[in-house]
C-alpha cells in the first residue's frame, strides 16, 4: 500500500482484478486503503504483516485464493541502504525468499517483481537497454540484482515459474482523483517530494545537487515515468506471463530524459507558483544522465509511457493541494 502499489491496486481493480493487499504499514499509512476504495468504489482485501512472516503470508495466499503476486514489498531509499546495510537485506532479500517460500507451499508461480534501474549502475552506454552490464553502487540496488537472479535460478530450477522483474525508472506523479500519491516519511530525498514540500512552504527552496554537469543546463537528468503508466505496465506483465513461462526483464521507463530545471519549469507551470531553487554540491553517487531504452516492454508487452511531463506535475500538483487541505 505504498507510493506504486496502491496506484497499481486501482488500476488492477478497475481492470477488473480482485486485489488482496499484504503490507507491514512501515512506509505507508492504512488510510490509503480507504482511499483506493473509495476511488474504486469497491472493498479491497487487507492483512496486516511482514513479508518475512512465511506461514501468514502462505496462509493469506490460500485463504484469499490468490493467483498471481506482485512484489513490491521493499525498502527503498538508497541512502539509507547504506547506513542499515542488514536491514535492507533482510527485508529485501531475506523477505524475498519467504515470498517465495510462501507461494511454493500455496502452489502459486506467477510473480511481478519490482526491480530497479539502479541495478545498472554506472552507465557504459546510454540508454540502458536490458543487456546493459549489472554494477550497482549501492547496498539498495544490490539487494534488487540479487533478487533478480534468484528469481532468474528458481526458473530454471522449475519450469512452472513465470516471473517478471520490472526495472523502473524514476516514477512520479499521482492518480488524477488527487487522492492517492507519494507520501513518504520524513525528510524526503527524491525530487518531486522535495519539489511538493517547497510549494507547500515545508521547505525553503530546492537544493539542486550539481549544475556542473556536462548536460544542456549543467543539471542532473533523468527518465521520470508517470506512476499510473508504471502501473499499466504491471497490468501487462501480468497479463503477458499468463502466455509466457520464464523468467523475464524489462525496463520500465519513457525513453526519453528530462534535467532538474526541466521538471521544476514544468512543475511551476502545472501550479502556478514560483519555485525558489538554489544550486549546492553534487550529490554523491547521483549520475549525470540515465534513461531507458525501453523498447522491449514496447514489443512484447505492447506497453510504452503515456503520459507527459506536464501530466506528471499536474497530477502531483492536485495531490500536493489534496493532501495539505486534508
Ligand atoms: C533525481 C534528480 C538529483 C533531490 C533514485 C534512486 C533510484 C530510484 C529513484 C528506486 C537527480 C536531483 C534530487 C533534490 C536535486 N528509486 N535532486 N535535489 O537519484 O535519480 O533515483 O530514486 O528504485 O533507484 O537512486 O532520483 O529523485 O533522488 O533525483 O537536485 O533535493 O534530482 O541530483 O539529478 P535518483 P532523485
Amino acid at each position: 500500500m505504498g507510493y506504486i502499489g496502491s496506484h497499481t491496486a486501482v488500476l488492477l481493480v478497475q481492470a477488473g482484478h480482485q486485489v488482496h493487499i499484504y503490507d507491514n504499514l512501515c512506509n505507508s499509512n492504512a488510510s490509503t486503503l480507504e482511499r483506493i476504495q473509495r476511488i474504486t468504489s469497491r472493498d479491497i482485501g487487507f492483512t496486516e504483516g511482514d513479508v518475512r512472516n512465511t506461514e501468514k503470508l502462505a496462509d493469506v495466499l490460500r485463504n484469499e485464493k490468490i493467483d498471481a503476486v506482485i512484489h513490491l514489498a521493499g525498502l527503498k531509499a538508497v541512502g539509507e541502504s547504506s547506513q542499515k546495510p542488514i536491514e535492507y537485506y533482510a527485508n529485501n532479500v531475506q523477505g524475498s525468499i519467504s515470498l517465495i517460500q510462501a507461494m511454493q507451499s500455496a502452489g502459486l508461480s506467477t510473480l511481478v517483481f519490482s526491480s530497479s534501474a539502479t541495478v545498472y549502475g554506472d552507465p557504459v552506454y546510454l540508454p540502458y537497454d536490458e543487456d546493459h552490464p549489472t554494477k550497482p553502487t549501492n547496498p539498495y540496488g544490490r539487494n534488487k540484482l540479487q533478487v533478480e537472479e534468484m528469481l532468474r535460478d528458481l526458473s530454471v530450477s522449475d519450469q512452472a515459474w513465470r516471473i517478471a522483474c520490472l526495472r523502473y525508472f524514476n516514477p512520479v506523479g499521482a492518480h488524477e482523483s488527487g487522492l492517492i500519491g507519494e507520501d513518504p516519511n520524513g525528510i524526503p530525498n527524491n525530487l518531486m517530494p522535495v519539489i511538493g514540500q517547497v510549494v507547500s512552504g515545508k521547505l525553503a527552496a530546492l537544493n539542486i545537487f550539481g549544475d556542473d554537469y556536462d548536460t544542456p543546463d549543467g543539471t542532473g537528468k533523468r527518465d521520470y515515468i508517470h506512476v499510473m503508466d508504471l502501473a499499466e505496465g504491471h497490468l501487462a506483465a501480468l497479463t503477458w506471463l499468463e502466455a509466457n513461462p520464464g523468467c523475464h526483464i524489462f525496463n520500465l521507463g519513457s525513453g526519453d530524459s528530462f534535467s532538474v530545471l526541466d521538471l521544476l519549469r514544468h512543475f511551476e507551470e502545472a501550479s502556478g507558483q514560483s519555485i525558489p531553487y538554489q544550486a549546492v554540491g553534487r550529490r554523491p553517487g547521483d549520475l549525470p544522465e540515465y534513461y531507458a531504452k525501453a523498447d522491449k516492454a514496447a514489443k512484447l508487452l505492447g506497453w510504452k509511457t503515456k503520459q507527459s511531463l506536464s501530466d506528471i506535475c499536474e497530477s502531483a500538483w492536485l495531490w500536493i493541494k489534496h493532501s495539505q487541505n486534508n
